[in-house]
């Protein structure tokens, strides 16, 4: 690696094409990368009637066991910050879908409780829902499931 050419070819090479008009990601200002993922989720174009479905059926539904998202220790995993909720939003819905058992682990701790199946939520009720809790518990920047996703898992 030759980081004293990089270091004078740099700002050559932005000063052309800012002159020519053209957007160089690499110089721009402030790239992306360097945003930590805060506790507060970031704003994203959901439909607010799917999220106060997707809320009401929260409580009714799931806040029996996972309380307001922080779950009981041992018992019911928290949903507050949970990494299959936010990158694996397939995996979720199977568990809404499908029910689990001895197979959530969160910081190397198991839990004792058994999450039944909920298939009788029908596809727009378990989309509605799913968005709801990503939007709420995780920082994902797209939280958005739609019926079409959640019928592939049935
Ligand atoms: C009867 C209690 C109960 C109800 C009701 C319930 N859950 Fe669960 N949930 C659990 C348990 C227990 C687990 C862990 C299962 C395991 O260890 O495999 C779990 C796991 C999960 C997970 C996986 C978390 C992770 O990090 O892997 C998600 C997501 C989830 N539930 C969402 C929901 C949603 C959404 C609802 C409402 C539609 C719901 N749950 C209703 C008890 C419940």
């Amino acid at each position: 690696m030759n980081s004293h050419k990089t270091s004078l070819q740099f700002p050559v090479i932005c000063g052309l094409a800012a002159f020519l008009g053209l957007a160089v990601t690499a110089c721009s200002p402030s790239p992306g990368k360097t945003a930590a993922p805060g506790p507060v989720p970031a704003p994203a174009p959901v439909d607010p009637a799917i999220l106060a479905d997707g809320q009401r059926i929260f409580n009714e539904v799931c806040a029996q066991c996972h309380l307001a998202g922080e779950g009981v220790p041992s018992l019911n995993p928290p949903l507050i910050g949970s990494a299959v909720l936010k990158d694996r939003p397939e995996a979720a819905i199977r568990n809404v879908l499908k029910g689990s058992q001895g197979k959530t682990i969160v910081n190397g701790q198991k839990f004792t409780g058994i999450m039944a199946p909920l298939d009788y939520l029908s596809d727009d009720e378990v989309a509605a829902i799913v968005t709801y809790v990503r939007k709420r518990f995780t920082d994902t920047p797209d939280p958005l499931v739609t019926p079409k996703q959640v019928a592939a898992q049935r």
